[in-house]
């Protein structure tokens, strides 16, 4: 199951963060594709904020990987970028289908850590500020996600 939403700022990038935000569960694996500033911290931070989350989510350039654990669901954020051609065996595994939403950026670098269920993220940038963003499933268990995400 696929849907694509066009975001027209970083606002509504950050309202449909929010809006998939109520639809997690722990274990869920999200993966955030696209080229460098195509929106996907943002689109985290708005995943944060619908967890209540208080302290705001800044790209983890330097820390590969950042924890949050004060909202409703723990939020395990990885930025893969930096582990490009790196020994990749680190510990995130504990993470990936943990006991929160897992949402990583630049999967493409720890290909072999990637559970084979997964929710798909595409963003494009159209210019501007225009954005789509694509949601695209291939378990059911996210299908449920795709249909109501930004509804
Ligand atoms: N519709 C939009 N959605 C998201 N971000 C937007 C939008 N329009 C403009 N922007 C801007 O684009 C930039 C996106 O940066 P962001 O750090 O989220 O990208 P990224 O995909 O995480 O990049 P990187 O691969 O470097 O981590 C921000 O400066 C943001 O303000
Ligand atoms: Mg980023």
């Amino acid at each position: 199951m696929e849907k694509t939403i066009i975001s027209h700022g970083k606002d509504e990038t950050i309202a449909l963060g929010v809006s998939l935000a109520k639809l997690l569960r722990p274990e869920d694996v999200i993966l955030l594709t696209g080229d460098l500033g195509a929106g996907k911290t943002t689109f985290v931070g708005g995943v944060a904020q619908g967890l209540h989350i208080h302290e705001s989510v800044l790209s983890p350039t330097f820390n590969i990987m950042k924890c949050y654990f004060d909202g409703t669901l723990p939020l395990y954020h990885i930025d893969a970028y930096r582990l490009e051609g790196q020994n990749i065996e680190i510990g995130l595994d504990e993470y990936i289908e943990g006991d929160g939403a897992c949402f990583i950026e630049w999967p493409a670098y720890i290909a072999p850590l990637i559970p084979d269920e997964h929710l798909d993220i595409e963003i494009k940038n159209l210019g501007g500020n225009d954005r789509s963003i694509t949601f695209k499933s291939n378990h059911p268990r996210y299908d449920l996600i795709v249909e109501e995400v930004g509804q």
